[in-house]
């Protein structure tokens, strides 16, 4: 079992490792930060952003929240977006849940956990919104799954939808952004098939990512 200090420890060996690999890591990274990506992902220990897609410090801008959540009164989320589109010029926005995502279980079964269940009844919305579809659906587990992947549809579309997005996109328009899905099983991220470059693809993309999550067949 690791202890606090251990951490601490492994902490001295990485920066040594990366000293040792390239002396000019941390003075480089100092002087700038320049990522080409954000990513909205859920706080799960099991979805470490950076890892999954072997970046190294410096490479993405992260936001993550219980499961990858954007509403449009999270002044904490949409800081973190009109930063990094506005002032990093990001050139994607990734948004990426996770298959057996604790919150969207949580809210799939309204179990109760206390000050969280607020936050997880954007999720329940999500659920609520896409009822008919997931409630023809047989198999607790497939259901769950399916919320999980309507949860990234909805929340990409929300990213759309700030007047971050709106603004870039008005102005000078280089950024896209996704839905992704990761699999703890496989260690795999899928595309839900959301991508949006400029105003008039988030209809017609959550549309079509839509109808291509309705027809799955697993
Ligand atoms: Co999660």
């Amino acid at each position: 079992m690791l202890e606090l200090q251990d951490l601490l420890r492994n902490n001295r060996d990485w920066a040594a490792r990366k000293l040792a690999a390239d002396p000019q890591f941390f003075s480089r990274l100092q002087h700038q930060q320049a990522p080409k990506w954000l990513w909205i992902g859920c706080s799960d220990s099991r979805v470490p952003a950076n890892e999954i897609v072997g970046l190294d410090p410096g490479e993405m801008f992260v936001h993550r929240n219980v499961a990858n959540v954007v509403v449009h009164t999270d002044l904490n989320c949409l800081s973190v977006l009109q930063y990094a589109v506005e002032v990093l010029k990001v050139q994607h926005v990734i948004v990426c849940g996770h298959y057996g995502c604790g919150g969207v279980r949580a809210a799939w079964e309204r179990r109760q956990f206390g000050l969280i269940d607020n936050w997880l009844r954007n999720v329940q919305d999500v659920a609520e919104h896409h009822h008919d579809h997931l409630g023809g659906l047989t198999g607790g587990t497939r259901a769950e799954d399916r919320l999980c992947e309507l949860n990234v549809l909805e929340q990409a579309r929300n990213v759309c939808r700030t007047t971050v997005l709106q603004d870039a996109w008005r102005t000078h328009g280089a950024v896209t952004v996704h839905g992704w899905i990761y699999s703890l099983q496989d260690g795999l991220i899928r595309e839900t098939g959301f991508r949006a470059s400029r105003r008039e693809d988030v209809d017609r993309g959550y549309h079509e990512a839509l109808e291509s999550i309705r027809t799955k067949q697993s």
